[in-house]
Formats: structure tokens, sequence, C-alpha cells
């Protein structure tokens, strides 16, 4: 079922991605999306960014639905439907480690605030292309130790930060990491949490159509994203496509970038 949220407030968060602040006390939990729908545009699934009473989405421009996202303004309306999904899963972790990848860190925000209310102690990684590119640094700093990274070495660690994450598995102890990104990092991080024998959650994205495990479209050897996931285990995504493929819109492989 659709409802109608009222946008309250827009923010820029850098040149390409703002984030969409609007009222909606449907429960939900860290790394659930909703569906957007934009009549006439087309509808897309949004990771919550802002969980509770004040939701948010954080929308990237890269196409002809994001750029229509990122062009409402506070009092315009947006058609929802969810929260969808399974989101993070934390048990009795200490110490986790949360590695977020451009606009990965949507939803490994709330994830990362819900483990810190919950006594978890979090180190964030956070990267980006440039600086002005970094998502939720002043954010995650109230609630996690923050260690940045630039592909440009405009800001913090130059370099991947798959390398950040590397060298404090060197020498820290998790008993939890948590991922979102592009995907050849969250594998890069998937091959470090198997080497150091600590557990793994990704918050994965698929082409998808219905949402909710109807059509097949966001398939992943078996497992539904939209249903299944989107956040999904390094054990329930051993032996699958992960970090190799996935499917476009009629459903053909396409090699991950
Ligand atoms: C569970 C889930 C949660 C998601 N959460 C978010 C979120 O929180 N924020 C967000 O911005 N997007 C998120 N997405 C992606 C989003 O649903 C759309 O796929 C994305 O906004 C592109 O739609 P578009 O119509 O604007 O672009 P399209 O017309 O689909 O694509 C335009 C061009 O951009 C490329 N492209 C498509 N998607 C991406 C991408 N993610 N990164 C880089 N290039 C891309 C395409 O290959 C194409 O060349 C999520 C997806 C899933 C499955
Ligand atoms: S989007 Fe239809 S089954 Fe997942």
């Amino acid at each position: 079922m659709y409802r109608k949220v009222t946008i309250s407030e827009v923010k820029k968060e850098s040149d390409s991605v703002c984030t969409l602040r609007f009222a909606d006390s449907t429960p939900a939990g860290p790394g659930q999306f909703v569906m957007a729908w934009l009549p006439g545009v087309d509808e897309v699934p949004m990771s919550l960014s802002y969980l509770g009473g004040s939701k948010g989405i954080t929308v990237n421009r890269v196409g002809d639905a994001s750029a229509a996202l990122c062009s409402l303004k506070k009092g315009d309306t947006l058609a929802v439907r969810g929260p969808y999904g399974n989101g993070f899963i934390f048990r009795k972790e200490k110490r986790m480690l949360a590695v977020g990848g451009g606009a990965g860190m949507a939803p490994l925000a709330p994830a990362i605030e819900t483990a810190a209310g919950l006594g978890i102690k979090v180190t964030t990684a956070i990267g980006a292309r440039s600086g002005k590119e970094l998502l939720f640094v002043e954010r995650m700093k109230k609630c996690s130790q923050v260690l940045v990274s630039t592909d440009d070495g405009s800001m913090g660690h130059h370099g991947f930060v798959t390398e950040i994450a590397a060298d404090l598995l060197k020498k820290e102890k998790f008993s939890l990491i948590i991922t979102c990104g592009p995907e050849k990092m969250m594998s890069k991080v998937f091959d470090l949490a198997s080497r150091y024998k600590i557990p793994a959650q990704a918050s994965i994205e698929r082409y998808m159509k219905c949402g909710i495990g109807l059509c097949d479209s966001c398939s992943i050897d078996g497992l539904l994203v939209c249903r299944d996931g989107p956040v999904l285990s390094d054990r329930q995504l051993k032996g699958t496509d992960f970090g190799q493929c996935w499917r476009d819109a009629c459903g053909r492989k396409i090699p991950t970038r």
C-alpha cells in the first residue's frame, strides 16, 4: 500500500547526493528500504538513512529517478511503500567495524547508531572519491570512532577504504563487520572478514521491480534481495555471484564494475 509523505527538509550532502526527510511513523529497522514512487518517472528502492518518526532517504543522483528525487523541494510529496526486507542483525557483539563507500553510508548510518545504542563499540571507516563526497562524517563521530579515506587524497587516507579496514583488522579485534558501497569494495571487505574469521553482513543492491518477492528480478542465485536481504550475511552470500555479476532490467547477467 502506498502512502503519500510530504518532504519536510532537503539537505544537499554533496554535489550529487541529497537527503530527503519526511514524517512517517511506520516502524522500520536499520538496513530496511522503501520503494519510492514518482508517478510518470519511476519507482526505485531507497534505503532508509534515518529511522524513527522523521525518516530520511539519501539519494545519489545517477539517472532519471534519482535526479527526479533530488529535484524535490520542501513541501513536495512522494509516494512510498514499505519498509521492506531484512536489515542488519546485532546479537551480542562487543566491537563492530563498519565500512562504507560513497552513498553506501545511507543504510550504514542508522545501523551504526542502532549498534552504538545497544552498547556496541563501533569503528566506522568511510570512503569516497574526494573529501567533498564523504557522507555523514560528523553524524558518525557522535556515536563511533571515524576514519576516512579518499581516492584523490583530499582528506584522510589517500587510497581505498578497504585499506583502512585491512590496517584496523591487523591491530584490533572485531566481532562483526558491516558494509555497504560499491560491490567490488564489499567483496573485498568480505575477503578480509573471511581471512580474520569475523562474521560479516552487507547491504546489497540488485535491480528491483516489485520489492516484495514476486517478480524474481532481484534474484542472486536463489536468494531474493528484496525479501531475504537487502542485508545478507557472508554465510548467505557464499558461492553466489556476489562481487562478480548482477542482472539488468531484462534479467541479463552483467559483470560487476
Ligand atoms: C535495496 C536497495 C537500496 C538502495 N538504496 C539506495 C540509496 O539509499 N540511495 C541511492 O542513491 N540509491 C539506492 N539504491 C539504488 C536506486 O534504487 C537506483 O537504482 C538508483 O537511484 C539509480 O536509479 P536511476 O533511475 O536514477 O538511474 P538508472 O537510469 O537506473 O541508471 C542510470 C545510470 O547510472 C548507473 N547506475 C545505476 N545505479 C547506480 C548506482 N547505485 N551507482 C552508480 N551508478 C548507478 C546505471 O548503470 C546507468 O548507467 C538502492 C537499491 C536497492 C536495490
Ligand atoms: S524485486 Fe521482485 S522479487 Fe525482488
